[in-house]
């Protein structure tokens, strides 16, 4: 039996096929203007890359900030839900998971089976997400995936004051101004980032093993400064992006007639 996932947030869009209990495919898409739109094309991906047809799946489920968007979805189910059974299914000990993604960055405490028991959520300011990274990576003309290294590499980080993401960006321009490294900057900006979503996290309570999911776990500084800021070590999937399209594929299973 094959069902789909199909996760589209605000930055990039991702589908997932399960054969039975076994990943057959996958795909990542950016998001772009359209979330109907990129979730047509993450599935046609991740459809060729498995080898299926669409006829063939039994059911499909949407998640993610565009879910809605998803009108050929049979059912559309909450990131929450998703992320906690994602991380099950990839490490069934895994008690709490962290989610930073584009707009937003959620914890949740991972229940029996893979049920959440309770979550936090920050999806009103963009300090705390991948968008302030986003917008610090243009500032020291860097791309995203060299970041992390840029942060490992700095001896000591910046100290950055400000809790908005748009005055980051002008006191990054004053750090640079004032002869701090691109390194010690970007090593600022991760800690900084951490001890937001460390301190949202702490009101969930982070109970180890914690999982780390979402597009901003491929950044090594920011695993890092999640490490220190928590006093934990930290599961980081192969593909920390997909979690929450494998979660929307594992309830697809559940949902459907065998
Ligand atoms: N190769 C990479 N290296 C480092 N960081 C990356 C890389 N690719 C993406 N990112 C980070 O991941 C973020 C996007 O994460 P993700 O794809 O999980 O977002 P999303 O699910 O679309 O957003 P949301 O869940 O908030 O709606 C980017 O803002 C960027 O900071
Ligand atoms: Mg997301």
């Amino acid at each position: 039996m094959y069902v789909a996932g199909i996760d589209i947030g605000s930055t990039s869009g991702e589908a997932l096929i399960l054969e039975d209990e076994r990943i057959v495919g996958w795909s990542i898409v950016d998001t772009g203007y359209s979330s109907r739109r990129a979730a047509e094309e993450a599935l046609d991906l991740a459809l060729s890359h498995s080898g299926i047809e669409r006829t063939q799946l039994q059911r499909i489920v949407a998640t993610g900030y565009g879910r809605v968007a998803v009108d050929f979805a049979h059912q559309q189910v909450t990131e929450i839900t998703c992320y906690a059974r994602g991380a099950y299914f990839l490490h069934p000990q895994v008690q709490t998971v962290i989610d930073i993604g584009g707009q937003d960055s959620k914890v949740v405490a991972v229940g029996a089976g893979g049920r959440p028991l309770d979550f936090a959520m920050n999806d009103k300011c963009a300090a705390g997400t991948g968008r302030f990274l986003e917008v610090i990576a243009r500032a020291l003309q860097l791309s995203l995936p060299e970041m992390g290294d840029w942060a490992l590499r700095a001896k000591q980080a910046a100290e950055i004051s400000s809790t908005c993401t748009v005055f980051a960006e002008s006191e990054v321009v004053t750090l640079v101004a004032e002869g701090a490294t691109r390194e010690e900057i970007v090593a600022g900006i991760c800690r900084s980032i951490a001890r937001r979503v460390a301190a949202m996290a702490a009101r969930v309570g982070v109970e180890p093993p914690v999982m780390f999911a979402g597009g901003v776990a491929r950044n090594c500084g920011v695993v890092r400064a999640l490490e220190e800021a928590l006093g934990h070590p930290l599961i980081v999937p192969e593909e920390p992006q997909i979690v929450g399209a494998l979660g929307a594929a594992l309830v697809a299973r559940d949902g459907a007639t065998t």
